[in-house]
């Protein structure tokens, strides 16, 4: 039964990809135009030095924006922050440690990052691994499969550490936002139950890295919800940035690395820039200033898929999260835990 998951969720995967691989070749990414300029604002930006983040951070820098990225390996925040320098010499950037496998770097994130005394108006959701060997994460209440526990639990920590700033930094009519990557495999994947979320049988990295970004684009409708609840000046959507030739294809299987690399030699998978441009548009432009809990593609809200829709599923999943992370349900209750 787990065996027949896995080969399902393997053509799924790459049958998605291939559609994905077809819209690609019928339309080109759409281009950012008439973008204001937004000096004097601050935005964050996970994985910031990977191959869409950084293109994301250079757009942001590029408008006028404080930009301060989160980065695992220290090391590569001086690299990235030179490229970057390189090509707009007046960026305002900064690099802070960040691993979303550890909930206790994370709080230290935020705690350098409030230290700063910084306002913050756009949280970028980026970071991600994709097909992954099986590794868990270590969370306050054991083991989490790691797709799930950095494509999604710790960016539902990072995002609820950082709610408070978000919405003292938006106003009614600017508001603050936060813009979740998610990817088009959402749709592999049909959680019934949110007790099955933990691949603790069989593992599938395919339906791992699915399942993580079906979490990512459920957790996106029940934060908007919530936030809209609260009054909040905050409005969240998510994405899939489109099939982009980067670093996250790392793990794909040596067979099919030559697939891919033709594919991108032929122009069919984007570059890391063009796959930038709609988490850029989520964060810059003028045209979703009051939208909110919508999924984008290519700079379009479309529909994702039918189990994203499931408000039980939402609701089942928010409150799963907010128990192995500890983490008060209601957005306005303060926060008060110490991750070790
Ligand atoms: N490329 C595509 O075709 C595509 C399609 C759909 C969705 N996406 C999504 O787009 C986002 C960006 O991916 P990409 O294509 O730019 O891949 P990438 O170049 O591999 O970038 C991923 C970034 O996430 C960082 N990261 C991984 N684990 C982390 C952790 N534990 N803590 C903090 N940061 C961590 C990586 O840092 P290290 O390099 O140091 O590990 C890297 O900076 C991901 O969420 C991905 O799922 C991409």
């Amino acid at each position: 039964m787990d065996f027949l998951r896995h080969v399902k969720n393997i053509l799924h995967t790459y049958w998605i990809g291939f559609v994905c691989l077809i819209y690609q070749v019928l339309w080109r990414p759409k281009e950012l135009k008439d973008l204001q300029q937004h000096n004097g604002c601050v935005a964050i930006v996970t994985g910031g030095d990977g191959d869409i983040g950084m293109e994301t951070v250079r757009a942001l820098c590029r408008h006028g924006m404080h930009v301060i990225i989160g980065v695992k390996e220290e090391t590569n925040g001086q690299s990235v922050e030179a490229a970057i320098k390189a090509t707009c010499p007046f960026a305002k950037l900064d690099c802070l440690p960040l691993d979303l496998a550890s909930f206790a770097s994370i709080q230290k994130f935020v705690q350098q990052f409030k230290a700063k005394g910084l306002p913050l108006h756009v949280l970028v959701n980026n970071a991600g691994i994709m097909h992954a060997p099986f590794a868990p994460t270590a969370s306050s209440s054991g083991s989490l499969e790691s797709h799930l526990g950095i494509n999604y639990l710790g960016h539902f920590v990072l995002t609820r550490l950082l709610l408070d700033m978000l919405k003292r930094s938006g106003t009614k009519e600017r508001c603050a936002r936060i813009v979740n990557v998610s990817s088009a495999v959402h749709a592999i994947s049909t959680i019934d139950s949110i007790k099955e979320i933990q691949f603790s049988k069989f593992y599938c990295p395919y339906g791992a890295y699915g399942q993580s970004k079906l979490a990512v684009t459920l957790g996106t409708y029940e934060l908007d919800r919530r936030l809209r609840d609260a009054e909040f000046p905050i409005t969240v959507n998510c994405l899939h940035p489109g099939l982009a030739d980067t670093n996250l294809f790392r793990h794909l299987s040596p067979v099919l690395q030559p697939v891919k690399n033709l594919c991108a030699w032929l122009g069919f998978m984007w570059t890391p820039s063009q796959g930038a441009r709609t988490p850029v548009f989520l964060s810059l432009s003028e045209e979703v200033e009051h939208t909110s809990g919508k999924y984008f593609d290519n700079c379009q809200a479309v529909p994702s898929s039918p189990s994203s829709y499931d408000v039980r599923l939402q609701k089942e999943l928010w409150n799963w999260s907010c128990e192995i992370t500890q983490l008060p349900c209601d957005i306005q209750d303060e926060i008060n835990i110490h991750y070790t």
